[in-house]
C-alpha cells in the first residue's frame, strides 16, 4: 500500500514537471489581471521595448517554474495533512502565476527559459533536503523563499515601466498571493521553534535565486 502510496506521488510530480514546462498545468481557474494581455505591434523601437519586456516577465516565469518544483518538493515526504493540504492549494495559485506569466510572454513573442526543467529538478531536490530536516523548517523555508519572491517582484513593480499596465497588474496580484503564502507558513509555525534558518541558509538562497535572475533573462 505505501509502495503504491509513493508510486502514485512519483507519477503526480512526474506530471505536475511535464506540464509546468510543456503546458497544461490547471490553476484555480482565476482570470489573468492583465485581461488578455494585447499585443502591441508598433514601430521598430516599440519591438525593442517588446523584446525587454518578454525578457524581463521570462525571469518571474522561470520562479513560478522553480515554484512548482518547491511545493512539490516540499509535499513529496510530507505526512501532515494540514500541511500538505496547504501546500497543494498554494500550488494552484502558484500555476496561476505560471499562467499569467506565460500569457504574457506569449504577448511579447517570447518564449520561456531554456533552463526551465533545470529550475524545476533543482527547486524540487532542495525542497526534499529542506522537508527532510522538519515540517517547522520546512515552513520557515517556504516563507523566506515567498518573502526574498516579494522583494523581487517589488523591484520588478519599479523595473517595468508605470504604463506596462498589464506587467504592473500581474506582478501586484502576484506580490500579495506570496504575501500571503509567507504569513501562512509564519503564522503556523510554533512558538517554541528554535530551528529557524541560518544567516548562510538565507544568503546561499538569495545568491541562488539571483543567478536564475541573471540566467533566465538570457536563456
Ligand atoms: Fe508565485
Ligand atoms: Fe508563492
Amino acid at each position: 500500500m505505501v509502495r503504491k502510496n509513493r508510486l502514485d506521488a512519483v507519477i503526480e510530480v512526474l506530471d505536475n514537471f511535464l506540464k509546468t514546462n510543456f503546458g497544461g498545468l490547471s490553476g484555480s481557474g482565476r482570470n489573468n489581471p492583465a485581461g488578455n494581455c494585447n499585443v502591441e505591434r508598433d514601430s521598430k523601437e516599440d519591438r525593442k521595448k517588446k523584446k525587454l519586456a518578454g525578457e524581463l516577465m521570462r525571469i518571474n516565469h522561470s520562479g513560478e517554474v522553480a515554484a512548482q518544483g518547491l511545493y512539490q518538493g516540499q509535499r513529496f515526504f510530507e505526512t501532515d495533512p494540514h500541511m500538505r493540504k496547504y501546500l497543494e492549494e498554494a500550488a494552484i495559485e502558484e500555476a496561476d502565476h505560471l499562467k499569467w506569466t506565460f500569457e504574457y510572454m506569449k504577448s511579447k513573442d517570447t518564449k520561456g527559459s531554456l533552463l526551465n526543467p533545470a529550475w524545476y529538478f533543482g527547486s524540487f531536490t532542495l525542497a526534499l533536503l529542506v522537508q527532510s530536516q522538519g515540517r517547522e523548517k520546512s515552513k520557515h523555508f517556504l516563507a523566506e523563499t515567498e518573502r526574498q519572491v516579494q522583494k523581487h517582484l517589488m523591484r520588478h513593480l519599479k523595473t517595468f515601466p508605470t504604463e506596462d499596465e498589464a506587467a504592473q497588474k500581474i506582478l501586484k496580484k502576484m506580490y500579495e498571493d506570496e504575501g500571503e503564502h509567507a504569513s501562512w507558513a509564519e503564522n503556523s509555525s510554533s512558538k517554541n521553534l528554535t530551528e529557524g534558518l541560518s544567516k548562510v541558509e538565507k544568503s546561499a538562497m538569495k545568491i541562488m535565486s539571483k543567478v536564475m535572475i541573471e540566467l533566465s533573462k538570457r536563456i
